[in-house]
């Protein structure tokens, strides 16, 4: 069994990744870590895991721990993972991994160098209603996706998090990263950039981003400016084929029909649709269980993971020419 450990005690490591990585065939978890004692000992006591650290190198050494699970603040991620690298530790690290893409291509540098295994946290690519949408517009009948339309829109962060000193960073960061790692799926390497960006008094942003690439354009709607969490995405083809998927939750299939039926009009358009069942929650759906049980498997039989380092820049290097773009509108703003 992979011996693992897992360092932040927080939210996201026990709502999703503990719960998660409990289900996880393969791995083990070994002992928790968190500065927090309340934190620590709360994890400890809700998981049955008896092993828990205040130092994460204290962690590494009692447990002789083979990978680690990150969940806390950037600067946490980018301190820790630089250290598991050097001792050749596999880490998964929560988005975002680092606070700047420097930091992001010194590490991707460093574990490429060591042969050790990276993950970051894009769990709505492991998502089931997601991978359907996948499955759905790999089918030749599809044809090719034209057009990635993507709305990700929540009601926070309004302010800088994690002591930087930029809303705009902290918001891409925390939020717009998940809509425009979907988006570059999609794209080629190279596309030209279009950003539209908005300042409520609140402190609040919407953007739109246009993403042109040579074949497919990606629209991204998202911002901190809406009333909840809203996320959906659609797909159109060049064969007039449209899958939309809502909420993670509901999947439309639309094309249209040359087929000839009694009284019905030919061409006509049909549409499929798909809702999963009220039981259908949980891990799975979210993408929390995927990427974790992807994560472990990248380390024990070398199968594709989640986004490593490396994979992972191309998103920084979008993070970061959308933040100049909304900079500087915001600045003639003013
Ligand atoms: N993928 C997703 O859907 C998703 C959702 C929510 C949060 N996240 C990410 O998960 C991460 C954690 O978020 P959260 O909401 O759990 O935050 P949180 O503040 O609730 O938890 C972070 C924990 O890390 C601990 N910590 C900080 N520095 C530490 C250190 N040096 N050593 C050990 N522990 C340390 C803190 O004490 C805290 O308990 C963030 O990076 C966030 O962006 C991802």
């Amino acid at each position: 069994m992979l011996r693992l450990g897992v360092v932040g005690c927080g939210e996201q490591a026990t709502n999703n990744l503990l719960p998660a990585l409990k289900n996880a065939p393969g791995a083990q978890i070994v002992g928790l870590c968190d500065i927090d004692a309340a934190r620590l000992d709360s994890a400890v006591q809700r998981f049955g895991i008896t092993a828990g650290y205040r130092d994460y190198r204290e962690l590494i050494k009692s447990q002789s721990v083979e990978a680690l699970i990150l969940a806390g603040p950037p600067q946490m991620h980018a301190e820790i993972a630089d250290h598991a690298v050097r001792n050749n530790i596999a880490v998964f690290v929560e988005k975002p991994p680092t606070v700047t893409t420097e930091q992001l291509e010194r590490l991707a540098d460093l574990a490429e160098t060591r042969k050790v295994v990276t993950g970051v946290g894009h769990n709505l690519r492991f998502a089931r209603p997601y991978l359907v949408f996948c499955g759905l517009a790999s089918e030749p009948e599809f044809g090719r996706p034209q057009s990635f339309q993507i709305r990700f829109l929540c009601n926070k962060p309004k302010e800088p998090l994690w002591g930087l000193d930029c809303a705009v960073r902290s918001f891409l960061l925390a939020q717009a990263i998940h809509p425009i790692d979907l988006t570059l799926q999609w794209l080629d390497s190279d596309y030209d950039l279009a950003v539209t960006a908005h300042a409520a008094a609140d402190g609040s942003i919407l953007l739109h981003c246009l993403l042109q690439g040579s074949k497919v354009t990606g629209l991204i709607v998202t911002g901190s400016m809406a009333p909840s969490f809203i996320f959906d995405v659609s797909l159109i083809s060049d064969q007039s084929m449209m899958i939309g998927l809502d909420s993670l939750w509901n999947i439309a299939y639309r094309g249209v029909s040359n087929e000839k039926v009694p009284y019905l009009p030919t061409p006509r358009s049909w549409r499929l649709t798909s809702e999963p069942s009220p039981l259908d929650s949980g891990y799975i759906r979210s993408g929390y269980q995927g990427e974790l049980d992807a994560f472990v498997r990248a380390i024990t039989h070398g199968a594709k993971g989640p986004p490593t380092f490396r994979e992972e820049l191309p998103v920084y290097r979008a993070i970061d020419r959308i933040e100049r773009s909304v900079k500087a509108q915001l600045a003639r703003g003013r």
